[in-house]
């Protein structure tokens, strides 16, 4: 393995050399990407007027639009506002030139979708064009087509002329800016206090394991949009979203499958995951939710002498014990290590923690599925392989104890000896001096 990363190391070396050589030696124009962003045709009078005009208002959507994928696409002014640019006098005149001036709310998805669900022109940059017809179907799409001009249309989330690529870090909709974009909005008490909906939707994801993870840098953890969709954000009554769990945390939902509470959701709708985990401020759960005393704890469903909560002590007991029998094996290990002075084989153990915390994680799992039965059992190997870790280290030690005791015995025995060897000596130089 580590041979063929060196092999491979060699390789990319030797094609770095040769590429720079090449270059050198060819000197071959570089070619800068800016080179392929279309040329603004002269006499573009919308652009040169807006800029003259050095107003608040119309002079910052040329800046803005100069930064965006669009300048690069060669999408211009008139593309999206009509009007004809050479004419100076007439640009704006909506008689004369076919000026739409700026677009209504209501308009611009439809604006938008006269490129981007064209398919064939799509193709042609290798893009999807399904955004307008999920945009329609959503939540946001048929508010804003009712008049409710509070719903995003496709510029509340990709800024209006400073449009960016998705992998831009600067882009709106990029992963580390997304929850933002959503969240600004639906933290928005004036918006959403009125239409009696909560607004601490951000508030609460920034509190969850989800974002600390998002916020290191995990690629996998959900924001906003795994959840609910991008463009077709879906009602949060709708199976997809209530289910959404499922997508990524596949061992946790076979189990939970197998459980009454699966059957209980069939039949009554809870609980689900987000019933006992919550959607937005997901926590590190832990074993004390068996025994907690939140409304998403066991205790919020079922009284503490019922069958199910007892159940759910006796799971936890279980687990209990399998951790601190897990945590003393891996200590005992790592004493011995650091203070065993060497000399024994210890990897067949060590390959027995690891193997234990892989099934202790799976058991955290299996947990979902209430059956004691199965959860004893499989507890019970991971307490049997520890303490069989426990019970070979601390022969270890009584081995090492033995050979200190016979370390002691010898140099007794050699002190001893050499002491009488001194003594006799000094016995028979006297005698000679006398
Ligand atoms: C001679 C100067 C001049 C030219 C040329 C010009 N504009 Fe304007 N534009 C203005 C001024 C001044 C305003 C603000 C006052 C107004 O709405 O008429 C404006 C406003 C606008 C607005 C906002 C309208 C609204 O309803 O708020 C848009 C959109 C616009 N221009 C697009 C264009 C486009 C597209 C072109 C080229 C086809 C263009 N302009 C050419 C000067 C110009
Ligand atoms: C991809 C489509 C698109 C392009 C290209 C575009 N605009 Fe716009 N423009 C819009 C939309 C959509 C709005 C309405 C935004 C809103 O609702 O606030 C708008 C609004 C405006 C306004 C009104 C002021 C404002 O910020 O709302 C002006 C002025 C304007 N555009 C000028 C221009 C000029 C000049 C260009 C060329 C440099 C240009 N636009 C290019 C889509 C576009
Ligand atoms: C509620 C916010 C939101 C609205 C409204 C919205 N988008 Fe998007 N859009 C996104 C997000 C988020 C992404 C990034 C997708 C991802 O994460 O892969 C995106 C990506 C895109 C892309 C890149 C290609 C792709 O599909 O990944 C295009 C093009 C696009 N949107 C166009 C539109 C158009 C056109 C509209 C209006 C019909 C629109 N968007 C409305 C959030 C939105
Ligand atoms: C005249 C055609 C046209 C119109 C109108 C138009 N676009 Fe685009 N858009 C394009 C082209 C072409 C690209 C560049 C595709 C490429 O290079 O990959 C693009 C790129 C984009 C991207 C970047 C996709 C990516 O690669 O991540 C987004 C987002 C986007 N447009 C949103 C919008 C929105 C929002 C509107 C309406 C305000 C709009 N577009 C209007 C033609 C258009
Ligand atoms: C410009 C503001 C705005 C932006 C940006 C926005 N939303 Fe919304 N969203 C709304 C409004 C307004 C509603 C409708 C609320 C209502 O009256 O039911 C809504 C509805 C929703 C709903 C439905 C809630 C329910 O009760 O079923 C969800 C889910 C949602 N948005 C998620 C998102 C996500 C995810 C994003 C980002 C991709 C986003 N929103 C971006 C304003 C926004
Ligand atoms: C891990 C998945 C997940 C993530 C991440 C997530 N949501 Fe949700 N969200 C849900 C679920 C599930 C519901 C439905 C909960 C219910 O019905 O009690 C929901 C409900 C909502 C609602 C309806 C009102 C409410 O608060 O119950 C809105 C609006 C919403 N989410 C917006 C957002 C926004 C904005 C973000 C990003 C900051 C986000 N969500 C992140 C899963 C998620
Ligand atoms: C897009 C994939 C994805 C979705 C959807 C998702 N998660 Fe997660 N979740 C992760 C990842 C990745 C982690 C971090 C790795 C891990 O601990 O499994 C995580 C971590 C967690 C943790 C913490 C586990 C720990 O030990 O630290 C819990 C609890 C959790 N998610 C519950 C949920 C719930 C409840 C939902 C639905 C409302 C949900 N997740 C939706 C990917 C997802
Ligand atoms: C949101 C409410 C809710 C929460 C929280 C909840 N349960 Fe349940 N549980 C139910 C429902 C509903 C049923 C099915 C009806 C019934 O048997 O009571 C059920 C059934 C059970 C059963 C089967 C009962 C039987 O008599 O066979 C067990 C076991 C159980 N739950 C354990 C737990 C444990 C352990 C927890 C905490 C980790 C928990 N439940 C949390 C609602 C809940
Ligand atoms: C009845 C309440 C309840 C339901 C429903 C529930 N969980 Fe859990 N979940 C728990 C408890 C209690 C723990 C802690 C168990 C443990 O430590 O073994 C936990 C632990 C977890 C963990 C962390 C596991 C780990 O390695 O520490 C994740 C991830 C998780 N649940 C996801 C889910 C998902 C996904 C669903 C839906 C398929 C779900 N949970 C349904 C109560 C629940």
């Amino acid at each position: 393995m580590n041979k063929r990363i060196d092999v491979l190391k060699v390789c990319v070396f030797a094609l770095l050399l040769t590429s720079g050589f090449c270059s050198a030696s060819h000197a071959l124009p570089v070619v800068s990407p800016m080179s392929a962003v279309p040329a603004i045709p002269e006499q573009y009078n919308c652009i040169t007027c807006h800029l003259d005009m050095e107003d608040e208002t119309i002079t910052p959507p040329v800046n803005e639009w100069k930064e965006s994928v669009h300048r690069t696409a060669g999408v211009m002014c008139h593309d999206c506002h009509g009007g004809n640019p050479a004419d100076d006098d007439l640009a704006m005149d909506p008689d004369e030139s076919g000026f739409t001036g700026k677009p209504e709310p209501q308009d611009i998805p439809e604006l938008c979708a006269k490129c981007h669900a064209d398919a064939k022109k799509m193709r042609q940059y290798n893009k999807r064009a399904d955004q307008y017809a999920l945009y329609s179907g959503s939540v946001h799409g048929r508010k804003l087509a009712k008049g409710d001009i509070e719903a995003p249309s496709c510029v509340s989330c990709h800024g209006k002329h400073k449009i960016l690529r998705v992998k831009d870090p600067q882009s709106m909709v990029n992963r580390n800016m997304v929850i933002e974009t959503c969240g600004g909005c639906h933290s928005d008490k004036a918006k959403f206090e009125k239409r009696r909906k909560p607004f601490n939707q951000l508030a609460l994801y920034k509190k969850s394991r989800h974002y600390d993870l998002l916020s290191k840098g995990d690629l996998l953890v959900p924001t906003c949009v795994d959840c609910h969709g991008n463009h077709g954000v879906l009602s949060t009554k709708s199976e997809r979203v209530r289910t959404v769990c499922f997508k990524c945390h596949g061992q946790q939902a076979e189990a939970y499958k197998q459980s009454p509470h699966f059957k209980a959701y069939k039949e009554e709708g809870e609980p689900l995951c987000f019933t006992c985990h919550n959607n937005h401020d997901v926590e590190k759960p832990g074993v004390a939710k068996f025994s907690g005393e939140n409304d998403n704890d066991c205790i919020g469903c079922h009284d503490e002498k019922s069958k199910a909560y007892l159940t759910g002590i006796e799971i936890q007991s279980a687990l209990t014990s399998t951790i601190s029998a897990l945590q003393e094996g891996g200590t005992a290990l790592a004493d011995l290590k650091e203070n065993g002075h060497g000399g024994f084989e210890t990897s067949s153990l060590e390959e027995k923690i690891a193997k234990a915390h892989e099934n202790l994680t799976e058991l955290h799992s299996t947990t979902h599925g209430l059956n004691v039965e199965t959860i004893k059992k499989d507890s019970e190997k991971i307490i049997q392989s520890s303490q069989s870790v426990s019970n070979k280290v601390a022969s270890f030690w009584a081995e090492i104890k033995t050979r200190h005791r016979g370390l002691a015995v010898a140099w007794i025995v050699f002190l001893g000896f050499g002491y009488s060897l001194f003594t006799w000596s000094r016995v028979v130089d006297k005698q000679r001096d006398e």
